[in-house]
């Protein structure tokens, strides 16, 4: 499969598939993102690292008010196709069933990001419909593809892959 071009990022996240990443993101941006995930800001983010140190994108859970948490991950461009997401999102779903204690997770895809829905199929969730979500790097709205991921349908998966909790 011939992987897409990086369009209109300089880290090659392709913001606009994101809801949240601005385009284009300066050093005050990245201090934002940093200063407000905090123990009460009701977001857990991870960093995703290889053995060797090298930081590939980031992966977290965030709470939001009167719905269940919502999952989000992102790779730079460099390192797509290795299934990087898919592991760092296996880790973050046990971290946020296990520690966290929560009882379904949603997520979203764009509609025009196949890569993005197959993660979250390798992950079992299921497909809910489709949203209009408002993409801050575009300042325009655009169709996203809504999952969710309930605790129960995780354990069982879990047990028939033969993971074990925070093993992938
Ligand atoms: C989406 C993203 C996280 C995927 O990361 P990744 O490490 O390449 O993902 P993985 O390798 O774990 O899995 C990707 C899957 O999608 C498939 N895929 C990739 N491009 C595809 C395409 N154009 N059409 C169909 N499937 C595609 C891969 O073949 C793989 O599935 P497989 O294991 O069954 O072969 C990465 O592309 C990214 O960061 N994009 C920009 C930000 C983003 O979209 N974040 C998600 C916000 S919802």
């Amino acid at each position: 499969m011939q992987k897409p071009s990086p369009r209109s990022s300089t880290i090659g996240a392709l913001p606009e598939n994101t809801l949240r990443i601005p385009h284009p993101y300066g050093i005050a941006d990245a201090q934002r993102f940093i200063t407000g995930v905090t123990a009460s800001s009701g977001e857990t983010v991870f960093l995703i690292v290889r053995r060797d140190d090298t930081v590939l994108g980031a992966c977290g859970v965030a709470e939001r008010p009167g719905d269940s948490p919502e999952l989000g991950y992102w790779l730079a461009f460099a390192f797509w196709g290795n299934g990087y997401a898919t592991e760092a999102a296996r880790a973050v779903i046990d971290y946020a069933f296990d520690d966290l204690g929560y009882e379904m997770l949603h997520a979203g895809a764009r509609a025009s990001n196949p890569a993005s829905r197959r993660v979250l199929e390798k992950c079992g969730f299921e497909w809910t419909g489709v949203e209009l979500y408002r993409i801050r790097s575009l300042a325009s709205s655009a169709p996203f593809d809504r999952f969710r991921l309930e605790r129960r349908r995780w354990m069982r998966a879990r047990q028939q892959r033969g993971a074990k909790p925070g093993a992938v």
